[in-house]
C-alpha cells in the first residue's frame, strides 16, 4: 500500500487547462474519489498519477517515490508505478476466457505456471468468478465482466488502484451492488483507491474522502458527511444531494438569527453561525427539508404546490415561493395537490453569500 500526494500540479493540452494547481494528500489504504461533471479533469489527474500523462507543473509521489514532475527527470512509467487500473471502457480480451484475462499480466513478466495459477485462483475467489474461469467475455455479465477487469488490475498486488468510471457501462441495480462489492473488497486487501465518478451517490456511498472538483480546479475535500453538511459554495451544494436555491434579502441580525425577506412574499428567520454581510444572501435548503403545512405556521412562507410526482414512498412537489421554484420531498401521509394555496418551512438552511 501507498499513498498519493498531488502536488501543485496543473496539466495543460495546448492552450487547454485541464487540471490545475491541483494539490491533494491521498492517504495509505484511502478510499478517495475523484468527483466532479464531465469534462473537469478528473480522468487527467488520473492518467498523470498512472504516468500516461506528464505534468505541465508540479510534482506527484506514490508513497514516498517521485514519479513525476515538471523537469521530466526521474520520470517512473506506468509499469514501474506498482499501479493497477479500470477504465471506463473495461477493455478484457475477448479471445481469452477468464483465467487467461486475469492471468495476463503475469503472462507477460512470465511468471512461472505453477504461481501464476496459485496467484490467479486466489484473484478469482477474490473477485467472485472461481466458477466461471473458463468462461469467455461474451459468456459473462456486464458485472461479471467488470469483475475480470477489476481481477487483471489486482494480479500484480498494487500499491493504489485507479478506477474510472467503472460501473458506469452497467444498469442502475448492478451499479448500486458493484457499489458494495468494490467496497468490501478493499476491506479484503490492502489497496489505496484512487476513483473517478460524476455520479455524486456513488461517491457519497463508497469513498472515505472525496474531492469535488470543477475545471480542473479543488473546491472542496472532505469526508462524505462534511461535504454534505459544509457545502464550502454553491457549486458544492448543487453537486451534492438534491439542494434548492433560493435569493433573500438580508434584512437584519440579532444574536446570531437573521432575518431573511424572500420575493415579496414573506420573511423568515435563521439561525446561522456564519459572518453574512451585504444587502443579499443565497439560501440552499435540501428538497427533504421543505416541510408543507395547509394553514400558515410559525417562521412558514406561503407558497402554491405547483406540481406533484408520485414516487411510490414519497412525493415530490415543485411549489412556487413567490417567483421562484423548489422541489420538495415528502412521505406519502401528506397530500397536495396542484394548485393548493400552502406554507413551507425551510429546515436546516445553508447560507452563501
Ligand atoms: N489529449 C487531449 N488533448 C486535448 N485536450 C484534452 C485531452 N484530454 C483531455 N482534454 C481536455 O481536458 C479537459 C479535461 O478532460 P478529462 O478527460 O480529464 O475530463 P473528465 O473529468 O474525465 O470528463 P468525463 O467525466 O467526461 O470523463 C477537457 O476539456 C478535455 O477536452
Ligand atoms: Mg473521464
Amino acid at each position: 500500500m501507498a499513498g498519493v500526494v498531488v502536488q501543485d500540479v496543473t496539466k495543460m493540452f495546448g492552450q487547454t487547462v485541464a487540471v490545475q494547481d491541483f494539490s491533494v494528500e491521498i492517504k495509505d489504504g484511502e478510499f478517495f474519489t475523484l468527483l466532479g461533471p464531465s469534462g473537469c479533469g478528473k480522468t487527467t489527474l488520473l492518467r498523470c498519477i498512472a504516468g500516461f500523462a506528464h505534468v505541465t507543473k508540479g510534482k506527484i509521489f506514490i508513497g514516498d517515490r517521485l514519479v513525476s514532475s515538471e523537469d521530466q527527470r526521474g520520470f517512473i512509467p506506468p509499469e514501474k508505478r506498482n499501479l493497477g487500473m479500470v477504465f471506463q471502457t473495461y477493455a478484457v480480451w475477448p479471445h481469452m476466457n477468464v483465467f487467461r484475462n486475469i492471468a495476463y499480466p503475469l503472462k507477460v513478466k512470465r511468471f512461472p505456471e505453477r504461481e501464476l495459477r496459485e496467484r490467479v485462483n486466489i484473484i478469482l475467489h477474490l473477485v467472485k468468478l472461481d466458477k466461471l474461469e473458463g468462461r469467455y467475455p461474451n459468456e459473462l455479465s456486464g458485472g461479471q465482466q467488470q469483475r475480470v477487469a477489476l481481477g487483471r488490475a489486482l494480479i500484480m498486488n498494487p500499491d493504489v488502484l485507479l478506477l474510472d468510471e467503472p460501473l458506469s457501462n452497467l444498469d442502475a441495480k448492478l451499479r448500486e451492488e458493484m457499489r458494495f462489492e468494490l467496497k468490501e473488497l478493499q476491506n479484503r486487501i490492502d489497496v489505496t483507491i484512487v476513483y473517478v465518478t460524476h455520479d455524486q451517490s456513488e461517491a457519497m456511498a463508497m469513498s472515505d474522502r472525496i474531492v469535488v472538483m470543477e475545471q480542473g480546479r479543488v473546491h472542496q475535500i472532505g469526508t462524505p458527511s462534511e461535504i454534505y453538511k459544509k457545502p464550502k459554495n454553491q457549486f458544492v451544494a448543487s453537486f451534492i444531494g438534491k439542494s434548492n436555491f433560493l435569493r433573500a434579502a438580508l434584512l437584519d441580525v440579532k444574536d446570531g438569527i437573521l432575518r431573511l425577506k424572500i420575493g415579496s412574499s414573506g420573511i423568515i428567520e435563521v439561525k446561522w453561525r456564519g459572518h453574512m454581510t451585504g444587502e443579499e444572501v443565497i439560501l440552499m435548503v435540501r428538497q427533504h427539508n421543505v416541510e408543507i403545512f395547509k394553514k400558515k405556521r410559525e417562521n412558514t412562507l406561503p407558497a402554491r404546490v405547483k406540481l406533484s410526482t408520485y414516487l411510490g414512498d414519497q412525493f415530490i412537489y415543485e411549489i412556487a415561493v413567490d417567483r421562484d421554484t423548489i422541489r420538495a420531498q415528502v412521505h406519502e401521509e401528506h397530500h397536495y395537490s396542484e394548485g393548493d394555496e400552502v406554507y413551507v418551512r425551510l429546515r436546516n438552511p445553508i447560507l452563501f453569500q
